[in-house]
């Protein structure tokens, strides 16, 4: 399927957005996964404040199988009822004529493009003795791959404009999980990807600050259909009308906060966000350290280390581990 053909109602190739209300006005974003769950949270809370979105979505099934252009038709048209900007755009985002059409879609709608929110992806789960190649290369394909191609064709336009002289001040959102920082029991092929996204994104947020792009990652926690079966009692919604903590639409201020200009200087970091939370994570650092200054021999060296493990931080448990 290719991206909606129907015509943008941008200031079209070139011309510079009109400065309207929102922390995203006129800024031009693209939500991959935007017809479901976070992505459609995600793209609805941009176009409130004030964004032109291209909602992707291939509209696969739970397990990636199947397409459908109803979730991505379904959620610019919310956007357009509600006074929003958005155009859909149907690809598989971990396909390379997917990516590249997806930034194009982009371009020749709104003629810019400025915030780019990694987001769409599936589970296979199983435990490791039973996870079959075609379940592995599934999850990391659309998660990890899914993650580089939209990247790559995003940041290959943004360094074309600094390199015309129209410094960009665009940013991207990537999508890791607890998974990918802690481990998840059942989980091993989406864990490996989701911690390889945070790996993408440190790079990124190197290569990419030359042409003025940020590069970011949130780890989000909300009730969708990817987790309202398997963590039914933690994501139910308030029977008595409190606050809805589990709510997708929880996560989104984040990430138009990173996706604007008001996030300068942000960059290279992870945050977890769910219900009322934000929690910056903190990544590898070096710990106890000792040094010999020659070779250890084997037994001496496990001496030593068990000497400093004694002295570390204990690592997050491993969520599902008894
Ligand atoms: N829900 C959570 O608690 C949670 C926790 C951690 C991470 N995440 C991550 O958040 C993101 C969104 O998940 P969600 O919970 O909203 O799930 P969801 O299933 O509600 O939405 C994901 C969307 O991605 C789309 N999609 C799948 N493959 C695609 C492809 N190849 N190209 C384009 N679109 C595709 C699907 O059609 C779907 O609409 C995922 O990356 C997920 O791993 C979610």
């Amino acid at each position: 399927m290719s991206a909606d053909s129907g015509p943008g109602p941008g200031p079209g190739p070139g011309l510079d957005p009109e400065p309207g209300p929102g922390i995203c006005a006129r800024r031009v974003v693209i939500v991959t996964g935007g017809g479901r769950g976070l992505g459609r949270a995600h793209a609805r809370a941009y176009a409130a404040e004030g964004a032109r979105v291209v909602v992707n979505d291939l509209g696969a099934g739970l397990d990636g199988s199947g397409a459908s252009g109803d979730p991505a038709q379904g959620v610019v048209e919310e956007i357009r009822a509600a006074g929003g900007e958005a155009i859909a755009h149907y690809g598989d985002i971990a396909t390379p004529d997917g990516a590249a059409s997806l930034v194009t879609t982009a371009l020749e709608t709104y003629g810019r493009l400025d915030t780019l929110v990694n987001n769409a992806g599936f589970l296979r789960d199983r435990m490791l003795v039973n996870l079959d190649e075609d379940d592995w290369d599934a999850v990391v394909r659309v998660h990890l791959k899914g993650h580089f191609l939209p990247l790559k064709h995003a940041a290959a336009h943004w360094r074309t404009e600094c390199k015309a002289g129209r410094e960009p001040r665009a940013c991207v959102v990537n999508t890791s999980s607890g998974a990918g920082l802690s481990g998840s029991v059942g989980q091993g092929n989406y864990s490996a990807a989701k911690a390889a996204i945070l790996g993408l994104t440190l790079v990124a947020s190197a290569e990419l600050a030359a042409y003025g792009v940020r590069v970011n990652a949130i780890a989000p926690a909300a009730r969708t259909r990817m987790t309202e079966r398997t963590f039914a009692d933690t994501m139910a919604a308030p029977v008595d009308g409190g606050f809805d903590a589990m709510a997708p639409e929880n996560v989104s201020p984040l990430v138009v906060w990173l996706g604007s200009e008001a996030s300068a200087g942000v960059t290279g970091r992870v945050f977890e966000a769910e219900a009322g939370r934000i929690t910056v994570m903190e990544g590898w650092r070096p710990g106890p350290s000792a040094d010999k200054g020659a070779r250890w021999g084997a037994a001496e060296a496990g001496e030593a280390a068990l000497k400093l493990l004694s002295r570390a931080e204990p690592p997050q448990p491993v969520y599902g581990a008894r």
